[in-house]
């Protein structure tokens, strides 16, 4: 996320930097007070921006990430507890699909639920709004939802972004590898296989692939299979949507909601949308 060619990190951050006032009246809406619910938190940098002018702006905020990952909660409890030591925080881990229910009544406070870094790029449609139905179902009227789009833009600037330079993301993608063979006893070689990203332009969509560089058998010791690749066969790693604002609006309303205010960087390359319930 910190590379240079990672631009969508950068955009967010300028988006909280510099709109976090007009950020805060949206949400506030009149009153200062509401539950800050983030799905998939990571360590919060960006989140922190906001939360140090909502602070600053003496909301009554209660902060509640929730992750699946432990580290990155420690890091980011550790994080906001110094900086912000007024802050009302509990981290939840968990898989934010299950933890969905539990969010229906919270304290009987407003809700404004995060959803942040272009996560539901790596949806597909069909999930997006199944997963934005299912917060719906959740939401009281006056609750609200934010949500990061990736924008379309020049495909060339997209697909470094998934091919970047020094290889790290070649790497985290070859890791899963590794990780199949540490937790689950596999042999993959990871000489044999190499990291692929294309942009799609008509279906404005990025995907990332690993190749299979030669006719090969991985053999997974936890499933007692093997499994067989033809020399430059695919494994699918990774989709990550970029949208347009028309399909922003109609992904918004196909799950039952209108938009309330786009936030947009200055290149118009990424855009934080905040939806309403529709009535
Ligand atoms: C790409 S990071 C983005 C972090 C942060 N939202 C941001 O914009 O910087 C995605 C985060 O979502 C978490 N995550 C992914 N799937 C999840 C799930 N099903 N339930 C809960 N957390 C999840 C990951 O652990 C990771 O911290």
């Amino acid at each position: 996320m910190k590379l240079p060619e990672y631009y969508l990190t950068g955009c967010e951050l300028e988006i909280f930097e510099d709109q976090a006032n007009n950020i805060f009246k949206a949400f506030a809406n009149g009153d200062n007070a509401f539950d800050l619910i983030e799905l998939g938190a990571g360590d919060g940098t960006k989140t922190a921006v906001l939360v140090d002018h909502f602070l600053e702006q003496h909301s009554d905020i209660f902060y509640s990430p929730i992750d699946i990952s432990q580290e990155a909660l420690d890091a980011l409890s550790s994080k906001f507890t110094t900086e912000f030591p007024s802050l009302k925080i509990a981290t939840r881990r968990g898989d934010y699909f299950k933890i969905l229910k539990s969010l229906k009544n919270g304290g009987g406070r407003r809700k404004v639920l995060l959803f942040l870094g272009s996560n539901i790029g790596n949806f597909s449609r069909e999930q997006a709004v199944d997963f934005f139905r299912q917060l719906r179902g959740v939401m009281n009227d006056s609750d609200l939802l934010l949500v990061g789009f990736d924008l379309q833009k020049d495909p060339h600037v997209i697909v470094q972004a998934y091919d970047d330079k020094q290889g790290v993301t070649a790497a985290f993608n070859l890791n899963l590898l590794k990780r199949i063979n540490r937790e689950l006893n596999a042999d993959f070689d990871l000489g044999k296989f190499s990291h692929y990203a294309i942009y799609r332009p008509v279906e404005c969509a990025a995907r990332s692939f690993l190749i299979s560089r030669e006719r090969q058998t991985v053999h997974i010791g936890a499933l007692g299979r093997d499994f067989e690749f033809e020399q430059w066969e695919a494994i699918f790693m990774e989709i990550s949507q970029k949208y347009s604002p028309a399909m922003i609006g109609e992904l918004a309303a196909d799950a039952g909601f209108e938009i309330k205010q786009n936030f947009c960087d200055s290149k118009n390359y990424y855009c934080d949308s905040l939806w309403r319930p529709a009535e």
